[in-house]
């Protein structure tokens, strides 16, 4: 059997490559992204590996159907990017990487957080023009500060007790309790309207669901704290962008730190330094000296890229030889119901 994956980018190629010394499959990369237009590009392959923008619609997977397609490997464990009903109707097996390496995402988030406050990014580009001066480069210290910590599953939990070691207060919120982080000292679990009320820095670890989407819109905004700051390496569409844009204007958002965005599609992983942006609020997000985005790279250490590349070369090289997957790599239209999330 023959393996499609699509949109990959060097680092993918290097790490599949890498990997796939030890299970000998035949693979092939191409840069397209998986979509309706470009589902018929498998032909040819039994199955497709994809990444978290591409557009698995119900079109798409009947094209992949048509073509004789049987195992779709997602080398994401995030899902929200594939119609799982149509999949289950075309009977098309969808298998990802339930986790990789929440130290990834959970440092990244940190990372991002410490350059916001004390301003690393901006520093970095004076120096560069040998501008040695230190105003407007004043921070201002986590320590004693309170962290909302929205989600604390693998990556919201390591990030909850990354930040209580830097002497910060941290509130939890989620719909289960985790047991790691019952009975710590600085981190106490709350609800989410006290969450906000309470926090300086609010860190979002949630996966995109309907019951998630926009969960961070203009009225959550209003019972924040002034200048409250916001990361978000969750995924995009946690935030309504319009209102955290006029936060931001209004300064009753004191920063943001994005990893992710929610019209990322047509922007993140591309190269568009000649082209024109036409993406409005991203275009004046951008102009904020107060935020900071990157390109949905929180996931991207050489620890997270191996992991991901032998879990997908595995369920793959599984389902050539026994025609089945490890069950907890399984995604059906079942999977939301049961809680799994998306990553
Ligand atoms: P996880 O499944 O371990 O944790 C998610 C947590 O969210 C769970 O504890 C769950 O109970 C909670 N949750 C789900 N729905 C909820 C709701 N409606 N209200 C309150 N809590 C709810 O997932 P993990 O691995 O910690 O990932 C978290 C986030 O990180 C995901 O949104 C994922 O998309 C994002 N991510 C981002 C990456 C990047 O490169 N920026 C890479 C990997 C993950």
């Amino acid at each position: 059997m023959k393996t499609l994956f699509f949109d990959t980018h060097q680092f993918d190629q290097d790490a599949f490559i890498a990997a796939n010394k030890s299970f000998g499959l035949d693979i092939e990369f191409i840069a397209s992204r998986l979509d309706d237009q470009t589902a018929r590009l498998a032909e040819n392959f039994e199955v497709v590996c994809s990444f978290v923008n591409d557009q698995l619609n119900d079109d798409c997977l009947r094209d992949l159907k048509n073509v004789g397609l049987k195992l779709i490997a997602l080398r994401s464990a995030g899902f929200n990017h594939v119609d799982l009903i149509s999949a289950d109707k075309q009977g098309l097996m969808v298998a990802r990487v339930p986790s990789y390496s929440p130290h990834a995402v959970a440092e990244f988030a940190i990372g991002l957080l410490l350059s916001l406050s004390r301003k690393i990014h901006h520093a970095y580009y004076r120096v560069r023009d040998l501008n040695f001066s230190l105003d407007g480069l004043v921070g201002f210290e986590l320590n004693k500060k309170t962290v909302g910590v929205i989600g604390t599953g693998k990556i919201g939990s390591i990030v909850a007790q990354i930040m209580a070691s830097f002497g910060c207060q941290v509130l939890t919120y989620d719909l289960h309790k985790n047991p790691d982080l019952e009975g710590h000292k600085n981190i106490h679990s709350t609800d989410l309207i006290n969450l906000c009320a309470q926090s300086d820095i609010i860190s979002l670890h949630l996966p995109l669901t309907p019951e998630t989407h926009h969960l961070i819109d203009q009225d959550r905004i209003s019972k924040m704290k002034d200048g409250v700051i916001i990361i978000n390496t969750g995924r995009g569409a946690l935030i309504n962008s319009a209102a955290l844009l006029e936060g931001l204007k209004t300064e009753k958002i004191g920063g943001a730190a994005l990893d992710v965005y929610e019209e990322e599609e047509d922007v993140f992983f591309e190269d568009l330094s000649n082209k024109i942006l036409q993406d409005d609020i991203l275009a004046r997000l951008l102009t904020f000296p107060n935020v900071l985005i990157t390109s949905h790279q929180a996931f991207l250490t050489r620890e997270a890229l191996q992991a991901i590349a032998v879990t997908t070369l595995d369920s793959i090289k599984q389902f050539i030889d026994t025609g089945i997957v490890p069950p907890e790599r399984i995604i059906n239209s079942q999977s939301c119901a049961q809680g799994v999330s998306h990553v």
